[in-house]
């Protein structure tokens, strides 16, 4: 019987956390999710942040029981996500992927007044999760959940400027779609925040055809040429871009 849409995604995210897990796992227990930071400078980052509060602590417990569970952001990646939000102060947010609702959590947390976060996934099952969790810590109120392939939801939203804030968190080859949709549909000096452009240092290694590898290499390449926006590559967590879209394509400030 042929797969289903949702079928092949889940196999292909399926496909990508087994990498995560095997990269966490070859890093010899270093700081989770990053190939860059030895386990004492990691322990160091995590005693001098401000630690997840309980809720989050018992959704990453709930995650961790799950075979994906690496696919979760990491608390201090959540912290900074939940800093940035509240420094934007985004009326309107979006996600794109947001499996057990980690990030989707720390984003709603930040939003201001009356400000509301989309999440898309193609998850059940996952996003059930995150629900019960919004539920516990009071945002669900503010997030819209929509289900289904992130493309064709992102394409059914109006083609113009409304949202402050994008996370883009899903499935790595379609990271150039997820952009160039979000693109006209973020207001001027929105900002476009994008994971895991390093993959575990495999961008730089040109022999290292992994089609995830292959196309957020391509992908970080074509992004800091694009004239519409203004581009920071950080070495959080698995890497994490920040892409501000500039009032005009020519404006350099
Ligand atoms: C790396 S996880 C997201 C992690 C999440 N941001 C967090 O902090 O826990 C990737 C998610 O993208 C979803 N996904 C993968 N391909 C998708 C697609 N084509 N459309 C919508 N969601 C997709 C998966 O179901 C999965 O939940």
């Amino acid at each position: 019987m042929p797969r289903s849409p949702a079928q092949r995604i889940r196999e292909a995210t399926a496909l990508g956390a087994e990498t995560v897990r095997r990269e966490v796992t070859r890093s010899g227990g270093r700081g989770p999710k990053s190939a860059f930071l030895n386990s004492t400078i990691g322990a160091y980052l995590t005693e001098h942040s401000s630690p997840p509060d309980e809720v989050l602590g018992d959704l990453s417990a709930v995650t961790a029981a799950l075979p994906e569970a690496e696919m979760q952001v990491p608390a201090e990646q959540g912290t900074l996500l939940t800093i940035l939000t509240a420094s934007i102060a985004p009326h309107r947010a979006v996600e794109v992927g947001t499996f057990t609702g980690y990030s989707a959590l720390c984003i709603a947390r930040g939003l201001p007044d009356g400000g509301r976060l989309l999440c898309l996934d193609v998850s059940e099952e996952w996003t059930a999760i995150a629900r019960q969790h919004w539920d516990r810590a009071g945002v669900s109120d503010r997030i819209d959940l929509v289900l289904g392939p992130a493309a064709d939801s992102l394409a059914d939203l109006p083609e113009e400027p409304t949202f402050d804030l994008a996370f883009i968190d899903a499935d790595k080859v379609s990271y150039q779609r997820y952009y160039e949709l979000l693109i006209p549909r973020i207001n001027p000096n929105g900002v476009i925040i994008i994971d895991n452009v390093l993959q575990y240092g495999k961008v730089v290694r040109p022999r290292s055809d992994n089609p995830a590898v292959v196309a957020v290499r391509e992908f970080n390449r074509r992004l800091a040429a694009d004239s519409r926006v203004q581009v920071v590559m950080l070495p959080v967590a698995d890497g994490l871009t920040i892409a501000r879209k500039l009032p005009s394509p020519r404006s350099g400030d």
